[in-house]
């Protein structure tokens, strides 16, 4: 994968701030992945289960309609939703599951949000033969409870966590908690790039897989490099995976978008980098969170679970310090409409957390020339939200559905 040394730290960011007892875990993953990440055995096992189980490489897609639509530049789409699963999640936990796996380990646990993450990893525990627990925040549970069916289908428990907001940072927590006392047989297999290292390099490593495809797709397409990229950013692992391999190609231009939910005041959005970026260190690492006046976590709010999250991954945190990556929001409206827009133009039901880097290209894309080349990560497929998209978009017709099922479950 790369010959350079695992990062603890990303300028200021990232480290480790963890109780004691985690750091010879910390320690001892950090080794087994070292070695294993310029194994050619280890690399060609994981590029096996790719090819032949997940999807990979997911194509990159020309996307006509919604180029002549927007009028602005060429877009082509990275279509992540077709890995098995549905997102890009199942790329990071195939490649954790494997190094948890000849590390010996006998379990996995892992926190999710919207559910995709805990999904891939129940789905990469029945693959490889793990026992797999999973933590979600109970407004989770209730929000996304088709993935809840899924993991508990693919023979994971799932434990539902009900202190705090009882969404994904609650879940995180009760998960750290859980690998503190079970270190022993457990990999916490973390979903994105981000708590204490080598999270976020080894994450960052597993998903730069979808940069790299993009690289040689986008050669073969147009002989050169794109000249832009556009991802949604929860904890940032799709963005870092597609940003990554372009780091250092200056003419790159990178565009991060976040959840910027109802509206600017706290509370109402995830945006990190909204109108007030704080510093601090939560959940074993340090990076932008969204914090109130006494540094206690923000509650935060998206319409897509996926990006529900008040931190972000440490060489994010850098890149835009450093001006490499330009952040912005997109409101919860304009997802809706940049999720309708995609499913009639393309013919391709986006994840909610997609659709807001589909939003922030439909600011984007008018304004620059048609010449320019715009791959816009679509880092899921949309199945999975249905039933936040149905009451949005079709309510009554929802509704009436809805209770003819519970109509259909009361008379049997
Ligand atoms: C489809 C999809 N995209 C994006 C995300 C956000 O996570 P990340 O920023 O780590 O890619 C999620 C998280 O659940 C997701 O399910």
């Amino acid at each position: 994968m790369t010959t350079k040394a695992i990062e603890q730290r990303f300028g200021p960011y990232g480290g480790r701030y963890v109780p004691e007892m985690l750091i010879p875990a910390l320690d001892e993953l950090t080794e087994a992945y070292a070695g294993l990440r310029n194994d050619p055995g280890f690399q060609q096992e994981l590029s096996d289960l790719f090819t032949t189980y997940s999807g990979r490489p997911t194509p990159l897609t020309y996307a006509a309609n919604l180029t002549r639509r927007l009028g602005g530049c060429k877009i082509y789409l990275k279509m992540e939703g077709l890995n098995h699963t549905g997102a890009h999640k199942i790329t990071n936990a195939l490649g954790q599951g494997l190094v948890a796996r000849k590390m010996g380990k006998t379990r996995l646990i892992a926190e999710t949000g919207a559910g995709q993450h805990g999904v891939a990893t129940a789905t990469v525990a029945a693959k490889l033969g793990m026992a797999c627990t999973v933590f979600m925040g109970q407004v989770d549970i209730q929000r996304q409870y088709p993935n809840v069916y899924a993991m508990r289908l693919l023979g994971a428990e799932v434990v539902p966590v009900t202190f705090g907001t009882r969404t994904l940072k609650d879940a995180v927590n009760a998960a750290l908690k859980h690998w503190i006392e079970h270190l022993d047989d457990t990999h916490y297999l973390i979903g994105s790039a981000l708590g204490p290292a080598p999270y976020p390099a080894m994450v960052r490593d597993f998903q730069s897989v979808i940069g790299r495809e993009v690289k040689t797709q986008i050669m073969e397409a147009e002989g050169r490099l794109p000249d832009s990229l556009v991802a949604c950013v929860g904890g940032g692992s799709n963005s870092i995976g597609l940003f990554a391999p372009f780091v250092d190609e200056p003419s790159v231009r990178c565009f991060g978008t976040e959840a910027g939910g109802t509206g600017p005041k706290p509370g109402e959005n995830a945006a990190r980098f909204g109108e007030n970026p704080q510093i601090g260190i939560v959940q074993g690492y340090k990076s932008y969170f969204l914090q109130n006046d006494d540094g206690q976590v923000q509650e935060t709010h998206s319409i897509s679970a996926g990006l529900d999250y008040a931190g972000i991954g440490p060489e994010l945190a850098q890149l835009h310090d450093e001006g490499r990556i330009h952040f912005s929001s997109v409101l919860d409206s304009e997802v809706l409409e940049a999720f309708k827009i995609l499913c009639r133009e393309e013919g391709i039901i986006p994840a909610l957390e997609s659709a807001h880097a589909v939003a922030r290209a439909m600011q984007l894309a008018p304004g620059l020339p048609k010449d320019h080349i715009m791959v816009i990560n679509i880092s899921g497929r949309g199945d999975k939200d249905i039933f936040i998209t149905a009451k949005h978009l079709d309510e009554t017709r929802w509704v009436e559905f809805l209770k003819s099922e519970v109509q259909d479950i009361e008379n049997h």
